[in-house]
């Protein structure tokens, strides 16, 4: 049997493309791998949004090279980054086969035909980014969760971002699609579903028929069964009072919510094009814990955006601290070429991006730890996910607000709803005993 290996970088929606790979691969008679040094065709589901993430698949294209030159692997390289570099990508890495947008899953089949016929021509298919892509069915094995992509693509022009450019304007899934995809996963018993969009809750706009997130949310939570709605992200701006009070009301949605901050500073937030202030964005956080007791808020912060002075990075620190974030995932400003920040006059050195990162991770590793110890001889509801990779007698899973536990218990726990008793607090990990 030929075997396939599809490696993925970057975002949810990447993860989710690769599921629609792999479904297709296996469609064809591939068996799926990890190991690239075994595969006949290696698919690369690259990103673009920050330069790291572009640079590793700089060495991996390497590395492949190597392994094609003893055993003729087909190399396919798909993703924002292969969206954003097109053909361009054959002519700086010749030993790639297949360049592929992210609208062009759906060719595979025809792409390695064509490339099995003739191995000295690469293919590169890149769709015009605005439509949506054909329906394909995506395979996320036995997992207990899965993830819906609700919309593709980007309107809002934060000037620091790619995605708009790569992934071209905003186009919503019809409501309909989505909930036949979401009853699918959960008769095969997925108790996790995932909504994806690049901004999830401006969801509905594009179709001009009054579909929202807001009804979208309502219509899953109306599906029998116990389980869960997860939704990244969400654009602090497009929160809506009906949107807020459809989440309070209803257990299903996860009660964890991921508001990008991206700077606490008001100055630069307007320089990002952002829509808010730190005024309102502090005032949506309180409006979220008040609303919802027990909530965890999660975000995005990017140091040394163009312009960033020390009183921003105090500002950002401010609403860090006031917001009192479960956790959150912290960048250095990274230049996009063809992004509006990248022309932007006072661009930071990378010390100084470097020193401030280094500040608010200390400040929001100490936010983690101290919500992390809050749940320190609590009762809490747990979704497993089965045993964990280091010790196959633990089983792992994740709260609601997305914590997540280690418990000792059988292979058959997964995907079931269990009460765990929490032990002991570390930052990352809650350990406790089910009841
Ligand atoms: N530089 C650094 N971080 C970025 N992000 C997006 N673009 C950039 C960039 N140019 C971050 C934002 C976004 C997350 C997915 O990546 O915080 O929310
Ligand atoms: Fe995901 Fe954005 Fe990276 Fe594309 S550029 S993979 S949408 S994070």
């Amino acid at each position: 049997m030929k075997q396939a290996a599809i490696l993925t970088y970057g975002c949810q929606m990447n993860v989710n493309e690769s599921a629609k790979i792999k479904n297709i691969l296996e469609k064809m008679g591939y068996g799926i791998t990890e190991d690239i040094y075994a595969s006949d065709v290696v698919f690369l589901n690259t990103c673009t949004v920050r330069e790291g993430a572009a640079a590793q698949i700089y060495g991996k294209i390497g590395e492949l090279k190597s392994i094609k030159r003893d055993r003729g692997t087909i190399i396919g390289v798909t993703g924002c980054f292969a969206q954003e570099q097109g053909a361009e990508l054959i002519r700086r890495f010749p030993a790639v086969d297949i360049v592929m947008g992210n609208q062009n899953i759906g060719q595979i089949p025809d792409l390695l035909t064509s490339i099995l016929k003739d191995r000295k021509n690469p293919v590169v298919a890149i769709q015009d980014e605005n439509r949506l892509p054909g329906e394909t069915e995506a395979d996320f094995g036995d997992g207990v969760s899965a993830s819906i992509a609700i919309s593709y693509g980007c309107d809002n022009f934060c000037a620091y971002c790619i995605v708009p450019y790569v992934r071209g304007r905003e186009r919503s899934v019809p409501v309909k699609s989505i909930l036949k995809t979401a009853e699918d996963y959960l008769r095969k018993g997925c108790k996790e579903i995932l909504l994806l969009g690049q901004n999830v809750n401006s969801y509905g706009k594009d179709l001009g028929d009054g579909t929202n997130f807001a009804g979208l949310l309502k219509a899953l939570g109306r599906l029998p069964g116990e389980f869960l709605i997860r939704f990244v992200s969400p654009h602090p701006r497009d929160f809506t009072p009906e949107l807020m009070d459809v989440i309070a009301a209803d257990e299903k949605i996860a009660r964890c919510i991921h508001l990008p901050l991206q700077s606490g500073s008001t100055r630069i937030l307007k320089r990002m094009n952002r829509g808010y202030g730190k005024e309102e964005y502090l005032a949506l956080a309180t409006a979220f814990r008040q609303k919802i007791p027990g909530i965890a808020l999660t975000t995005d912060i990017i140091v040394g955006f163009p312009g960033e002075e020390e009183e921003d990075f105090l500002d950002t620190l401010d609403v860090v601290q006031k917001a009192a974030f479960d956790n959150a995932f912290m960048f250095m400003y990274s230049v996009r070429r063809g992004t509006r920040a990248a022309e932007m006059d006072g661009q930071i050195e990378e010390e100084i991006k470097k020193e401030r990162l280094r500040r608010l991770m200390d400040v929001q590793n100490r936010l983690s730890k101290k919500s992390s110890e809050a749940y320190q001889g609590k009762m809490v509801k747990v979704l497993v996910e089965g045993p964990s990779k280091k010790n196959k007698a633990m089983q792992t899973g994740r709260t609601s607000t997305n914590k997540i536990v280690l418990f000792a218990g059988s292979e058959d726990l997964k995907g079931r709803f269990v009460n765990i008793h929490i032990q002991t607090c570390k930052t990352w990990t809650l350990y406790g005993n089910i009841t």
